[in-house]
């Protein structure tokens, strides 16, 4: 047992009292209240995949001597099926997690997650160079720390590390930069999460410099304070393996235009709550997903021939977009928009796309407005807010109804395009000689006189 409790022991649990609670059917075991928890209660989470510990005392622990692991414990720590380990609500010394880091090399945790956490203090990271761990995903989450500025030698001490990185997010902490150095160092991460911080257009550009992140294709920086489209734009064009990138609610100014091109790679774009009035110039050429929502955008006109998803629900669109361009389509969200018909016309042009959702727009109920939604309806192109999410808005004696409900008979719609060839026909009819059959008959002729 006293082996077993080693990692926690390490991580300063040892002599807590209190309560952990082990969910086997989630492999997930919650501790609470570190200081206060017993070891044998903590045992009971060795089998977890997940672990967790809120709230706490780590300061207790600072002087805590972590010596040399004898062959058995390193054997105890290698066979723990631990996965997971997330810290939450607690104040951590540096000085102790420096030490403590060490030992998870012993270990197969591959994701370490603060949440929460106020970091003290500086550590000393020199014992860490040349250490391999297997943790590949590192993720901060509304945690306090000393500047990251100034810090380059600490992280040059993780390098092995943190060369090794897959995953790194640091969102909700009031971060303002990113030291260029530190992008060096993360050679082989493929997705860093900024968001919810106050990474500035100046910042972002330093952050990204010549040689920073070289694997990185997944990138956000959603909820930031960043304004300049093409000053992001030319923040991440040194990324060469860039595919997903979002820029989702900060708010961008349509900025002189310039020629600057996002990297061939990107895939993925949101650009969904930046307070658009227009669409920006230029879009990535190879985009397949762009979310555009929650904007002010009046019309859209786009052409980007692998272009698989768009999303403009929530914008100003009187019109459904041109999509004509857009060859290989396949889905279209207009939900939330002042729209009144839905182009059936070209939708039937483009045999792909099968999931088009626009509720809640102010629809005409003509004729033709309620018979083209009802018929992407009977296509089953319409997702989850058909029927009940969409209403008529005129003409006015079906304001109020759903679209479902208007009558929309091949006769009282298309009197154009269906009673004209009943006429001819009857015309011909005529003509052949058949005149009194329309005498004895008249009811026949009488949708005529509606011509
Ligand atoms: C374990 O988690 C599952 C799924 O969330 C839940 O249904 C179950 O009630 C939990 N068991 C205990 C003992 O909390
Ligand atoms: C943790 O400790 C705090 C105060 O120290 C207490 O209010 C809270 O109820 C404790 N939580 C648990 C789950 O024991
Ligand atoms: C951070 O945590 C504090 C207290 O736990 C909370 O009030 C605050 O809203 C959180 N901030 C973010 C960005 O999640
Ligand atoms: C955001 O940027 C503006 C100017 O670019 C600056 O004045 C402001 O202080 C920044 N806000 C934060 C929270 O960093
Ligand atoms: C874009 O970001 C918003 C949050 O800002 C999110 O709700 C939405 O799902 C994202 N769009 C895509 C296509 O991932
Ligand atoms: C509704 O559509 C009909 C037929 O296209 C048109 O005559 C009418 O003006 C439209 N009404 C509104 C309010 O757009």
């Amino acid at each position: 047992m006293n082996v077993a409790a080693l990692l926690l022991l390490g991580l300063g649990l040892l002599e807590a009292e209190g309560r952990c609670f082990f969910n086997r059917t989630q492999e997930h075991c919650v501790c609470y209240n570190l200081s206060q928890e017993s070891v044998s209660s903590i045992i009971q989470c060795l089998p977890a995949s997940v672990v967790e510990f809120l709230g706490g005392e780590l300061e207790r622990y600072i002087a805590f001597p972590i010596g040399n692991l004898d062959p058995s414990a390193i054997e105890m720590l290698g066979s723990l099926v631990i996965r997971k380990i997330i810290f939450g609500d607690l104040l951590v010394p540096e000085i102790l997690l420096a030490r403590v880091l060490r030992l998870f090399s012993y270990t197969q945790v591959q994701e370490l997650v603060f949440e929460r956490c106020i970091f003290e203090g500086r550590g000393n990271w020199d014992e860490m160079a040349r250490q391999d761990l297997p943790i590949l995903s590192l993720h901060f989450h509304n945690v306090t720390s000393a500047p990251l500025t100034g810090r380059e030698q600490d992280f040059s001490s993780l390098s092995s590390w943190l060369e090794t990185l897959q995953e790194l997010a640091v969102t909700g902490s009031h971060v303002t930069t990113l030291p260029c150095g530190i992008g060096r160092v993360f050679r082989a991460l493929r997705s860093l999460d900024m968001a919810q911080n106050s990474v500035g257009d100046e910042s972002l550009m330093l952050a990204f410099c010549k040689g920073a992140f070289p694997q990185l294709q997944v990138l956000s920086l959603q909820r930031n304070n960043l304004t300049s489209y093409h000053s992001v734009c030319e923040s991440v064009q040194l990324l060469p393996e860039l595919q997903h990138l979002d820029l989702s609610q900060n708010k961008l100014m349509a900025d002189l235009s310039s020629s600057c091109q996002w990297p061939a790679s990107l895939r993925i774009f949101n650009l969904s709550d930046t307070g658009l009035d227009k669409v920006l110039t230029p879009l990535p050429p190879s985009l397949e997903v762009l979310d555009m929502g929650c904007n002010h955008l009046h019309t859209v006109d786009i052409s980007l021939s692998s272009l698989k998803k768009l999303f403009l629900s929530q914008n100003m669109l009187q019109a459904s977009p041109s999509i004509r361009n857009c060859p290989m389509l396949e889905t279209l969200h207009l939900d939330n928009n002042l729209i009144t018909e839905l182009p059936w016309d070209e939708v039937k042009l483009l045999g792909r796309l099968w999931d088009v959702a626009a509720a809640g727009n102010p629809y005409n109920c003509s004729c033709s407005g309620a018979g083209g939604v009802q018929a992407l309806a009977g296509m089953g192109h319409l997702g989850q807010g058909w029927p009940q999410d969409y209403m008529c808005h005129s003409p006015p004696h079906y304001q109020g109804r759903l679209v479902k409900d208007v009558p929309v008979s091949v006769l009282q719609c298309n009197s154009a395009a269906v009673i004209a060839p009943v006429c001819v026909a009857l015309a011909l009819l005529g003509v052949a000689g058949a005149v009194c059959l329309v005498r004895s008959r008249p009811g026949l002729a009488r949708p005529c006189r509606k011509v």
